[in-house]
């Protein structure tokens, strides 16, 4: 990995500073700042993490100049039109595409798994019927930590492989439940005849007065946004998993964290958000005042699904979800949808408007996932819950990379102090 045709010299206060640098199998070489504080004794500043890699990994590469996505090597359209998620989700946790025996296998292990502990159903009746979804989906998988004692050992690799079938397994049940709950149905069970997609709608949908046949044209669907949504690298809440575990958590604590802070709306909360301001949109003479919003600097309005930190030209999840928009709306025979027409023409005029060129925006994937998911039945607050199912995976392949990396470390950043200096306490009375 490390380049000896290549350093980076950092020059500071007289003295310069060799630092090693590394070729990445694909992307920007990477300097190696981790002796500098040791050798230079400063800190480097980066808040946000613009320009810092904050591990080594084998499971995503994205090029966002590029609009390239690959998991393991395979483009996410690829992955899209041609596998299923069950299926992605081992090429996430092991790294190759399964064979027939070991995708059986691994099908048969995270079904088995669907069903959570049936005391769990009394943590959900603890809820506020109005709480969203994704509080609940918080506290109850954080709750996994104390009825799966069997899986908490990180330092056991059977446990591990363990907690991560039973998030992959469970966490559709979760938000399934979650959803029942909000709207004062009964919770169904999992249906383990069923592939993951349509027992997850199952679960929504299905109530016991009438019988429910799940659409295999909606399972699809559902199926195909589980899989854009799987895994993308060292994103905020990813890197969120990540900084949890380096403490040795457990990991049903860390997927909560990362549940946590994928629910704000410049994260997975975006496809919520878009929907709703398409919906305060509402048709297509409105949008110049929307654009003109956006670009108006005192004010905060933000296009929800538009812009990425590192897809720069296009996200290519977008593009497929854009596609699949348009298949699910004809196969329910939604035609002239209203919020499909203002998305479309939004785009249109959001790309070709200069603010936008310049700064780079363009629709990401939260921009049209909300239509499917609205014209599929879903309120807008199962949107980030679904999401969060989706990523569950690449969180727990992205902690299983880190837990089996013997050079892993506490993180721990440091900081530019601009505090005040030393000062000596004042008695209440002499202030
Ligand atoms: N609408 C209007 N202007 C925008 C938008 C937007 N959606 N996004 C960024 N900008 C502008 C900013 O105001 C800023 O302008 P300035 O340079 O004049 O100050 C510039 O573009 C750069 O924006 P930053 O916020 O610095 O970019 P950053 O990489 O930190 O943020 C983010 C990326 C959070 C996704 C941002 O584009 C955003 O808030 N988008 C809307 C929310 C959204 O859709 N999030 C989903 C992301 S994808 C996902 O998590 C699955």
């Amino acid at each position: 990995m490390t380049d000896p045709e290549k350093t980076a010299t950092l020059s500071y206060d007289g003295k310069s500073f060799d630092l090693p640098v590394y070729s990445p199998t694909a992307g920007p070489d990477v300097i190696d700042i981790r002796k500098l504080y040791a050798d230079a004794g400063v800190f480097t500043y980066d808040p946000g993490f613009t320009s810092t890699a904050s591990c080594d990994s084998t499971i995503t590469y994205i090029d966002g100049g590029a609009g390239v996505l690959l998991h393991r090597g395979y483009p996410i359209d690829q992955l899209a039109s041609k596998s299923h998620y069950l299926e992605v989700c081992y090429l996430l946790l092991y790294g190759e595409l399964p064979t027939a025996a070991q995708l059986e296998d691994f099908e048969t292990r995270v079904t088995r798994h669907t069903m959570i502990h049936e005391q769990m159903h009394n943590f959900f009746r603890g809820f506020r019927r109005d709480a969203h979804p994704m509080a609940t989906m918080v506290g109850v998988v954080g709750a996994m930590s104390a009825f799966y004692h069997d899986s908490t050992d990180i330092n056991d690799p059977w446990q591990r492989e363990v907690a991560s079938i039973r998030l992959i397994a469970k966490m559709p049940t979760i938000a399934a439940m979650a959803y029942k709950y909000s709207i004062g149905q009964p919770f169904n069970y999992p249906r383990n005849d069923l592939d993951y997609a349509a027992n997850f709608l199952h679960m929504c949908f299905a109530v016991p007065a009438e019988k429910y046949e799940v659409n295999p044209i909606l399972s699809r669907a559902m199926d195909r946004i589980f899989i854009l949504h799987a895994d993308h690298e060292q994103n905020a809440s990813t890197s969120t998993v990540r900084l949890a575990s380096s403490s040795g958590a457990n990991p049903f604590a860390c997927i909560a964290a990362g549940i946590a802070c994928l629910w704000g709306p410049a994260h997975g909360g975006a496809n919520q958000a878009c929907l709703e301001m398409l919906k305060e949109i509402g048709s297509v003479d409105r949008i110049p005042e929307f654009i003109a919003r956006a670009k108006d600097k005192d004010d905060p309005f933000r296009l929800m699904g538009f812009g990425h930190r590192v897809y720069k030209n296009f996200d290519p999840r977008a593009k497929v979800m854009k596609q699949s928009a348009d298949e699910v709306l004809d196969l329910l025979g939604i035609e002239d949808n209203p919020l499909l027409q203002v998305a479309k023409e939004l785009e249109r005029i959001a790309l070709q408007d200069e603010y936008f060129a310049d700064k780079k925006l363009f629709p990401n994937v939260d921009f049209y996932s909300g239509i499917i998911l609205e014209a599929m039945g879903f309120p807008t607050s199962m949107f980030t819950p679904i999401f969060a199912l989706s990523r569950t995976v690449g969180w727990i392949s992205q902690w299983k990379e880190m837990i089996g990396d013997p050079q892993m470390k506490i993180g721990r950043p440091r900081q530019l102090y601009l505090g005040e200096t030393q000062r000596d306490y004042i008695d209440v009375e002499n202030r």
